[in-house]
């Protein structure tokens, strides 16, 4: 059985809500034709209730980049689950590098954010990836297995079925470099089997893993055709509706 793949665009920090209105009417359009591919569009937390006017009842669905874990309170300049599902969106980024990176994300936080995420109704889509350094040192297996198990932990397999991961390369992203669709195919493969052994061949055989990492139109057939590469997450190429149109039309070309 073949897994439907899943496209989302990672609209970062950009665009303003008149923009983030403007990309996404163009993508509605663009993809108008499509009728297997799941589409995601995340944009920034700001124009999410907006941007969910625009797409309407378009197959399109909308995703945060972000949420924290509590449900309410004194935290100040953080959102929740509940308010994000508030604004019409059903996914949310868990997890990305550049959280772990820069807001200190780590594999305990990950895990809070995702139960708090699957109580709520919104499929998390949680980001694993090893650095360079961490590539050359021989132990990408390692480091992805410890963020798998970390963000997974006391999850069950029902709530499993809700999630989607994405292995996006550190040093893959925003840099042009991408890995070989070998390179990875081998570390989805790897991801396939750690899923399995931790929640039975189901949701091994069903999980939807994602890549992510300078995936363009001139890259996606190859990447997307690997047996355990279910979909993209896609950063820059996003950001402009053609492209992103474009990496859509070939996963639907392919289903
Ligand atoms: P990129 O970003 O496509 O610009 O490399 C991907 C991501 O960070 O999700």
């Amino acid at each position: 059985m073949k897994r439907q793949i899943v496209i989302a665009g990672n609209w970062k920090m950009h665009k303003t809500n008149s923009e983030a209105m403007q990309l996404a009417n163009q993508v509605r359009i663009k993809t108008m034709d499509i009728t297997k591919t799941q589409i995601v569009i995340c944009p920034p937390f700001t124009a999410l209730a907006p941007v969910y006017e625009v797409i309407g009842d378009s197959r399109i669905h909308l995703g945060a980049q972000n949420m924290f874990w509590e449900k309410e309170g004194a935290f100040t300049g953080e959102i929740s689950a509940g308010m994000i599902k508030s604004t019409g969106a059903d996914y949310v980024i868990i997890g990305h590098s550049e959280r772990r990176q820069y807001f200190g994300e780590s594999d305990e936080t990950v895990n809070k954010k995702v139960k708090a995420a699957l109580e709520n109704g919104l499929k998390p889509i949680v980001c694993v990836g090893e650095t360079l350094e961490e590539r050359e040192a021989n132990i990408t297996l390692k480091v992805v297995s410890r963020q798998i198990r970390g963000a997974f932990a006391d999850l069950s397999a029902e709530q499993m079925k809700k999630v989607i991961v994405a292995y996006e390369p550190v040093w893959a992203i925003g840099t042009g470099k991408t890995a070989t669709p070998e390179q990875a195919q081998q570390v989805h493969q790897e991801i396939r089997q750690l899923l399995t052994e931790m929640f039975g061949s189901e949701i091994g055989e069903k999980m939807v893993i994602q890549y992510g990492g300078s995936v363009k139109p001139a890259n996606a057939e190859s990447l997307l055709s690997q047996p355990d590469i279910d979909g993209a997450l896609v950063g820059g190429a996003c950001l402009k509706a053609d492209s992103f149109s474009d990496i859509i039309h070939i996963a639907e070309k392919l289903q």
